[in-house]
């Protein structure tokens, strides 16, 4: 009995958080808002001192591998200013954590997540109704945890519209920036007339003469996160803030920055379906068969010469200027250069040129794909990442656990997660360059490619990269600590 009632004290007293977000992998994503999302939940829940849930949209492109095993909760009606809208509710629990999805044909059964004239509309809906599912199923977490501009009026209404409001009066506030580029800016009309704010509210949620949601929910929310330390330095700086390093001043004192982690689990060369032959730190062979395979399937000479590799969205904050710069330097080397990934017409055309003129030495593959994109982290040497700016950055993260060696400019979570090679200390997972300079890449990556030639320091650098310790252990403990203060 006495057991008993202990174990009733210890539900009850269980806290809870509620990840509002516009994506979530492996359910639907464009990028590593989906992954921190599909990683983070989990590794909260694992705590066990916090019932973690999650909502996002359902939208048509949801994974086919999962949409049979949602299961429909219910409807109900979300009233946005002048609007009512259908929501429905399914749920799906999935490792530990309940995934919520908002289904409206309306605003999300479109090709693609983002980019329409009304996605304005549509996120204000999203963020109003995962508010109206709390009282539809009587779940009031403590915690909103809310992600990037999609979900920021989540946070608004709740210190607004919601604030005296039973159940949600008492519910605390952690908005985190993936990224301070996209802040979801809109014209004042918008505030009364699709978001169902009065005029008072302007004040709040004006930068620029627009409506800017991003700096609201920095205004509103209790805490402010970005992903990484030095990103959140960083911000308060106009280089990187995209106009609103004031309001980052502004907020500094109820700021943090928590680097993100990985899904080892997923992004393991031991156990990854997608290679061409698995490894390990202890057993490299299998990486040597993942190299040649990669050079045979995209026609590139079977040599041991370094492979440089770059995975990445083609635009310009990813420093793709740098390599454009000093293209033929690098590989006047004797280097194979392989480019995976879209983005900007110029640079496409570009790196289709490169390859057209070094058809012996490099491959841009203009795509996203996954499935290569694991074949590359784990038949390269040499993983590149010369970003302008890096929130966090999850690529060399998932190079280095690959064995594939980064090399980064140091800024934000490249800063934070790759530190120099130092050859007489023998420590470092990695190389770094500083300026946003093509010279100063070069030098660092002619100095990676110098490395590799001693197979025997090169060895020991792989091993230190691929055991660098990413996992969300730490963060997720960093987080709840930030959660136990809010409570
Ligand atoms: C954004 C950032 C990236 C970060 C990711 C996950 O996509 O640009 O740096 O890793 O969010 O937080």
């Amino acid at each position: 009995m006495a057991n008993n009632t202990k174990k009733e004290v210890s539900i009850q007293k269980k806290k809870s958080v509620l990840f509002i977000a516009s994506e979530a992998n492996p359910f639907a994503g464009t990028g590593g808002l989906a992954d921190v999302i599909g990683s983070l939940p989990k590794a909260l829940a694992k705590s066990r001192s916090y019932d973690v849930r999650v909502v996002i949209p359902l939208y048509k492109d949801f994974s086919s591998l999962h949409r049979d095993k949602l299961h429909f909760v219910g409807n109900f009606n979300v009233e946005l200013s002048w609007r009512n809208q259908y929501c429905g509710l399914f749920e799906y629990k999935y490792e530990g954590v309940k995934f919520y999805f908002l289904d409206n044909e309306y605003y999300f059964k479109r090709d693609g997540l983002y980019g329409f004239y009304d996605d304005g509309e549509r996120f204000a809906f999203f963020s109003k109704a995962s508010l109206t599912m709390m009282r539809y199923l009587d779940f009031y977490p403590d915690i909103v945890h809310a992600h990037d501009w999609q979900s920021a009026l989540s946070v608004i209404y709740l210190k607004t519209l919601y604030k005296n409001e039973y159940g949600y009066d008492k519910i605390k506030t952690m908005f985190t920036i993936h990224n301070i580029e996209y802040q979801g800016k809109y014209d004042r009309f918008l505030l009364g007339d699709v978001f169902g704010l009065s005029d008072d509210n302007y004040n709040a949620l004006e930068y620029d003469n627009c409506v800017n949601l991003l700096k609201g929910a920095m205004v509103y929310s209790d805490v402010v996160s970005t992903v990484s330390p030095t990103y959140a330095e960083e911000i308060k700086y106009d280089y990187f803030s995209h106009g609103l390093s004031p309001i980052v001043n502004e907020v500094s004192y109820k700021t943090v920055g928590i680097l993100n982690g990985i899904d080892q689990t997923v992004y393991n060369p031991e156990t990854d379906e997608r290679l061409f032959a698995n490894y390990t730190s202890e057993d490299l062979s299998g990486k040597k068969i993942c190299k040649k395979e990669l050079q045979k399937m995209l026609g590139l000479p079977e040599k041991d010469v370094p492979i440089i590799a770059m995975i990445t969205r083609l635009v310009g904050h990813k420093g793709v200027d740098l390599l454009k710069c000093v293209v033929d330097d690098v590989l006047s080397e004797k280097v194979q250069l392989i480019i995976l990934g879209k983005g900007e017409k110029q640079y496409e055309d570009f790196f289709k040129k490169v390859q057209d003129e070094y058809s012996t030495k490099c491959r841009a593959v203009i795509a996203y794909n996954k499935d290569l994109s694991s074949k590359i982290y784990s038949g390269a040497d040499i993983f590149l990442m010369p970003s302008k700016s890096e929130p966090c950055g999850l690529s060399q993260m998932i190079a280095a656990r690959y064995g594939t060696v980064p090399v980064v400019r140091k800024t934000g979570g490249l800063a934070d997660s790759i530190s120099p090679y130092n050859l007489e200390r023998k420590d470092g997972n990695g190389f770094r360059f500083e300026t946003y300079n093509a010279h100063e890449m070069l030098y660092v990556l002619k100095d990676a490619v110098f490395t590799y030639s001693d197979k025997k320091v090169w060895n020991k650098l792989m091993v230190t990269a691929m055991k660098t310790d990413f996992s969300w252990r730490k963060s997720a403990k960093e987080y709840i600590k930030v959660y136990d203060k809010l409570i």
